[in-house]
């Protein structure tokens, strides 16, 4: 079992999965860490589009112009402020679907599965295709939508630590 600072650097963008299919109580497992993540006054404004429909996901990949390639699912996380639990959510919708991500990111990492964020909010474009594709209303708000799958390409487990970026007691 590695350590938590071993599973973040091992988690990478993979762009390149192979064809096996993911369980659908993996992809549950997956938004169990989404939404153990933290947000603003507790308020977890999040709800998440599990994607495995093959036919869909072509669409989406064919549409995506920065997400064109090939997975055996997808995630989309959206914001739907109407459900928060309180309205610090207006304010932080933005960090605490990002909260959600990252865990999914991380989580997936841990279980040999590999991710890709690929971009919706703020790009107007992209959350319009996504709600075309997925049906999504105008009030709900993507956030992103993560390909996850196994991965078939290697890349290196890192950090990204600048000692220059550290400032220690005052800036
Ligand atoms: C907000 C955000 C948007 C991103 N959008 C895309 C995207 O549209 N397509 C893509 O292939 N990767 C996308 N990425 C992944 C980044 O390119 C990637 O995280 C970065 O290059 C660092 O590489 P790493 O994830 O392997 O550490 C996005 C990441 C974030 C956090």
């Amino acid at each position: 079992m590695s350590n938590i600072l071993d599973t973040i650097f091992l988690r990478r963008s993979i762009r390149v999965f192979d064809r096996r299919k993911v369980d659908q109580t993996v992809l549950i497992d997956l938004l169990k860490a989404g939404m153990a993540a933290p947000s603003a006054s507790n308020s977890r404004p999040w709800e998440f589009i599990l994607v495995t429909d093959e036919a869909i996901l072509e669409k989406l990949q064919s549409s995506l112009a920065y997400g064109k390639y090939n997975r055996p699912a997808a995630a989309v996380v959206c914001a739907n402020l109407s459900i928060a639990k309180n309205e610090s959510a207006y304010r932080f919708w933005v960090q605490d679907c990002s909260a959600a991500s990252e865990n999914i990111l991380i989580a997936a990492a841990g279980m040999g599965l590999g991710t890709v964020w690929i971009g919706a909010y703020p790009k107007e474009d992209v959350m319009q295709t996504l709600r075309e594709i997925l049906d999504i209303p105008e009030d709900i708000y993507p956030l992103n939508i993560i390909y996850i799958g196994y991965p078939a390409e290697d890349k290196d487990a890192r950090t990204q630590f600048e000692e220059s970026r550290v400032h220690w007691n005052r800036y």
